[in-house]
């Protein structure tokens, strides 16, 4: 392994213009001071997906859930109450830490049970036997903490630290997919899996930035996806690939007002920063979170959605098990080669990579940002 250099800031520029610029160092992919920066600098702020809202449907419940589990690891509950307002919570009590929410179900408030502190849904301090004596309490601090939580078509993402709103990274993939039924996607764990990959968690979103690879490292989905045809669009905060269907191969039905209209869009292929992947195919979508579990370490969660049955299995949403296995294999190669003492950085592809420059320039600013 390459000796450990420290973590310089002159080293992550990447130049604006992808015809100039350089790619990351690779340093970036291994060093351990940068892995444990991403933490607070990358993950903390952004927004994570933490579960589907079919699952957080019933009026008076609650369901423990983690944001990023294996990095952040932050314990929250998501409440539903009586109104229907749903909310998302500390799951951690406000008395000496235990975990108040221990099983999803029907319930009218909170109750810790370790000394039995009683919350109400929205997180309000309810009762705590043994504190008459207890001054100034309770005060506004006894409350469960509030995490900002906003919905994303049938899922509900939460920040512990948002650096923007959700709708501001989300309202390039509504306008674009908006046209889809989000809400009758209805979650498959038989078809649901994880990956574990032995690599870096940005070698693995940087490859799915890119369609560039397909030609070469998938033969069954280069047989659905027309190759020139296949374009990357630019967001603040997101990245959209989009897939044109080859031949007769399944696509989208696109209403006639639609920017997309006339094209036969076999996925629309959405990426939101940092490790949120949301591949929309005729049957329904197929969600992806990326969880850092090392700096050589990465647990790849593929959700399925299904809206339509009958178009599962076809197009370029079939065979996902198939392509991301063969993604894993070489961002694996990857992960070895970025180890290497005698490579350090490469180029983009201007017509190719705009997808994983654009995802560089946004870690380099994360992690380094220029003051
Ligand atoms: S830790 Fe919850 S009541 Fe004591
Ligand atoms: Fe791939």
């Amino acid at each position: 392994m390459k000796p450990q250099r420290p973590v310089q800031r002159e080293s992550f520029q990447i130049d604006a213009d992808i015809r100039r610029a350089q790619t990351l160092p690779s340093w970036v992919y291994t060093d351990p001071e940068v892995y444990e920066r991403s933490r607070d600098a990358v993950f903390a702020p952004s927004w994570q997906l933490v579960t589907d809202l079919e699952s957080v449907s019933l009026p008076g419940s609650a369901r423990p859930l983690t944001i990023l589990e294996g990095l952040l690891d932050e314990p929250v509950v998501v409440t539903r109450d009586e109104r229907d307002t749903l909310r998302c919570l500390s799951n951690v009590c406000t008395h000496r830490g235990n975990l108040v929410c221990t099983q999803a179900g029907k319930c009218a408030q909170l109750r810790c049970n370790y000394h039995g502190r009683r919350f109400a849904l929205d997180g309000a301090f309810r009762s705590m036997p043994e504190f008459e004596e207890t001054e100034d309490f309770p005060s506004p601090a006894d409350n469960l903490r509030p995490i900002p939580c906003e919905a994303l078509g049938a899922w509900l993402f939460a920040s512990i630290d948002p650096a923007a709103q959700l709708a501001e990274l989300a309202a390039p993939v509504l306008d674009r997919v908006g046209f889809l039924d989000m809400r009758q996607m209805r979650h498959e764990p038989t078809r649901s899996r994880d990956y574990l990959v032995k690599c870096n968690w940005a070698l693995y979103v940087e490859n799915y930035l890119e369609g560039f690879h397909v030609p070469f490292v998938h033969d069954s989905l280069a047989q659905a996806l027309d190759y020139g045809s296949y374009s990357t669009e630019l967001f603040p905060g997101a990245v959209l690939q989009l897939g044109i269907a080859k031949g007769a191969e399944d696509c989208f039905q696109i209403p006639d007002d639609h920017p997309d209209s006339g094209r036969r869009v076999a996925a629309y292929y959405w990426w939101l920063w940092p490790n949120t992947m949301l591949n929309f195919y005729p049957w329904g979508c197929s969600v992806n979170i990326v969880r850092p579990l090392g700096p050589a370490l990465t647990k790849v969660s593929f959700l399925t959605y299904v809206a339509d049955e009958s178009r599962l299995d076809k197009g370029a949403g079939a065979e996902l098990d198939k392509v991301e296995r063969e993604d894993e294999a070489v961002v694996e190669q990857v992960q070895r080669g970025v180890r290497s003492r005698i490579y350090s950085r490469g180029r983009y592809s201007p017509t190719r990579e705009q997808g994983v420059h654009h995802f560089h320039r946004m870690l380099a600013e994360a992690l380094f940002p220029v003051r």
